[in-house]
């Protein structure tokens, strides 16, 4: 049994963000990793912690190479969660083929794999940028025409956004360079609209702060990641650890945690830090005055 959280923030609704898993074929590694038990192993954290999660939702990536294959492997490996997922394609992704294995995934008017969650806390809007055959994101016509119309019944309703690739750049020439190419018209069709939070993958980097205006996070990759090499640096991959986020969403506050689900360091039980001690008597009035005054 997973507990119910209490929190502070009120009413919640807790959600885990996890992105970019890479799925290949069973018994083909990926960029020196096991995709499959990068996510058992995040599957059975979820279970275990944050079973009491409304969604799990998964910014794209599914597939390293789109290989069908990999989407059946990585359906029987959802078929583990506990929490209802929904699943956002990325450039590594394959839309005719995902589709085949998961056709029960929401897809909009033209096939395009978007949707829209109603929630207790808003509206979660589920884009899908994926440009076939190239590792650059789009929002086509088509695309956005459906956005707007999904910014236009979500009325005043708080609206969290997830998508694969960032519309913005990070400061890493290689990602910028792959980033969603239309960022301006995403921007003006936001405008003015109620989005408290876009949460985005593609960087295999922890990445957090505002673009014009709207705050976003970026996760780790449940595989490997790319070096902290900001401007033109020759870029490098490095294996600092996956993680996914716990994401409590209100009308008003969204609070990302990020949870390094594979440590497996110690634990220990917390013990209250002693007050401050000071060993003169000047400092000790000091302290004592400024504890008195009132701010
Ligand atoms: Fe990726």
């Amino acid at each position: 049994m997973v507990p119910r959280h209490r929190t502070g923030i009120s009413p919640v609704l807790k959600l885990i963000h996890l992105t970019d898993l890479h799925f290949t074929p069973p018994g083909v590694d990926h960029l020196e990793c096991e995709p499959r038990q990068r996510l058992e192993q995040a599957i059975e954290s979820i279970n275990a912690e944050h079973g009491d999660a409304a969604f799990v939702v998964i910014t794209g990536d599914l597939a390293a190479l789109g290989q069908a294959a990999a989407y059946e492997d990585l359906k029987d490996c959802l078929s583990a969660l506990r929490v209802p997922y929904r699943l956002c394609l990325g450039n590594g992704d394959h839309r005719t083929r995902f589709r085949e294995t998961f056709p029960e995934i929401e897809v909009d008017e033209n096939g395009f794999v978007q949707s829209v969650v109603e929630t207790a806390a808003g509206r979660l809007i589920l884009l899908d940028t994926l440009c076939q055959g190239v590792h650059w994101g789009e929002l086509c016509a088509l695309r956005l025409a459906w956005l707007s119309r999904q910014l236009e019944a979500s009325g005043s309703s708080p609206l969290f956004l997830f998508m694969h690739h960032p519309p913005f750049p990070i400061g890493i020439d290689l990602l910028d360079g792959l980033r969603l190419r239309d960022a301006d018209r995403l921007a003006a069709l936001l405008e003015g609209r109620t989005v408290r939070h876009i949460f985005l993958g593609h960087a295999h980097r922890p990445v957090a702060g505002s673009w014009r205006g709207i705050p976003f996070s970026i996760l780790r990759s449940t595989v490997s990641q790319f070096a902290l090499r900001l401007g033109n640096a020759r870029p490098a991959r490095c294996y600092e650890p996956p993680f996914y986020a716990v994401t409590l969403l209100s009308k008003d506050d969204v609070i990302v945690h990020f949870h390094d689900y594979s440590y497996d360091g110690p634990v220990v039980a917390y013990e209250p830090v002693p007050d401050i001690v000071v060993d003169d008597e000047a400092t000790a009035a000091d302290f004592q005055k400024q504890r008195k005054s009132p701010r």
